[in-house]
């Protein structure tokens, strides 16, 4: 727009406003007399949950990426478990041991230039998970399956697809890797996300016994690659 034309315009305008001042259909207020409509208390908690969830949502869709992780991230894998497995903790000398025996299995999540979570996978025995805390050593001979120790986001990061994401990667690595299965132990409320990435439930007593260091809500679920 041109100077001139912005000129009469903005002339229009305050011609306008100066009309409605004079019909005393309009009032100039500063910023301190200007009235804010009542709300009730509910309806302002249920405006900021809604402006959080608005947040939480926009902040969860930023562009995110897993990439191979290696020993350097044990710090951060290490401050990520501290907030997402608040009861459930392990010693960063058994996070180093799944780094270090099968890098190949182990990512980390970048979001906007930061790390918001990781996963640590590794080939293992069907039906024998590793107690909570236990170091490995060394991958057994006999290692049948491919299995999931830990997948974690931190809750800024989830419900973005990042961690549905990264499940087909590892599939794909296990399948390469020659093992016809994945196993896992889920914790929390975690069974229907693996249920949608095609686990199933296989417990029965010796298994619930063999997962008691997890905590009672733990259950050991596989999948078949095809
Ligand atoms: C579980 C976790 C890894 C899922 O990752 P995520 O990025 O949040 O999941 P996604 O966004 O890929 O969700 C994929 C689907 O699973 C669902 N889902 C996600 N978390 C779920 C949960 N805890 N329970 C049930 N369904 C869940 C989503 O609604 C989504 O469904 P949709 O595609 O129909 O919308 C992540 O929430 C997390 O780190 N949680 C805390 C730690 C944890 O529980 N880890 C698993 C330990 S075994």
């Amino acid at each position: 727009m041109s100077a001139r034309v912005a000129g009469k315009v903005r002339g229009r305008k305050t011609a306008m406003i100066f009309g409605l001042l004079r019909q005393r259909r309009f009032r100039l207020v500063t910023a301190d007399q200007r009235q804010v409509p009542e709300q009730s208390e509910t309806h302002r908690e249920i405006r900021c949950v809604f402006q959080f969830e608005v947040l939480m949502t926009m902040m969860a869709r930023q562009t995110f990426s897993w990439r191979e992780a290696s020993l350097p991230d044990l710090v951060s894998v290490s401050e990520i478990q501290l907030v997402v497995h608040e009861a459930l903790q392990e010693d960063d000398v058994v996070l180093a041991d799944r780094l270090e025996l099968s890098p190949e299995g182990c990512f980390m999540l970048e979001v906007g230039g930061g790390v918001q979570g990781y996963v640590l996978s590794h080939p293992w025995i069907r039906r024998a998970p590793p107690t909570l805390n236990m170091m490995l050593g060394e991958i057994p001979d006999a290692a049948d399956t491919w299995y999931i120790h830990d997948l974690a986001l931190l809750p800024q990061a989830r419900r973005s697809g990042a961690g549905g994401n990264v499940v087909p990667l590892l599939a794909d690595i296990a399948r390469s890797e020659g093992y016809g299965s994945m196993s896992l132990v889920s914790v929390y409320d975690s069974r229907g996300f693996w249920e949608r990435q095609g686990f199933s439930v296989r417990m029965d007593e010796r298994m619930a016994v063999k997962l008691a260091s997890y905590g009672d809500e733990a259950i050991y679920m596989e999948r078949t690659l095809a």
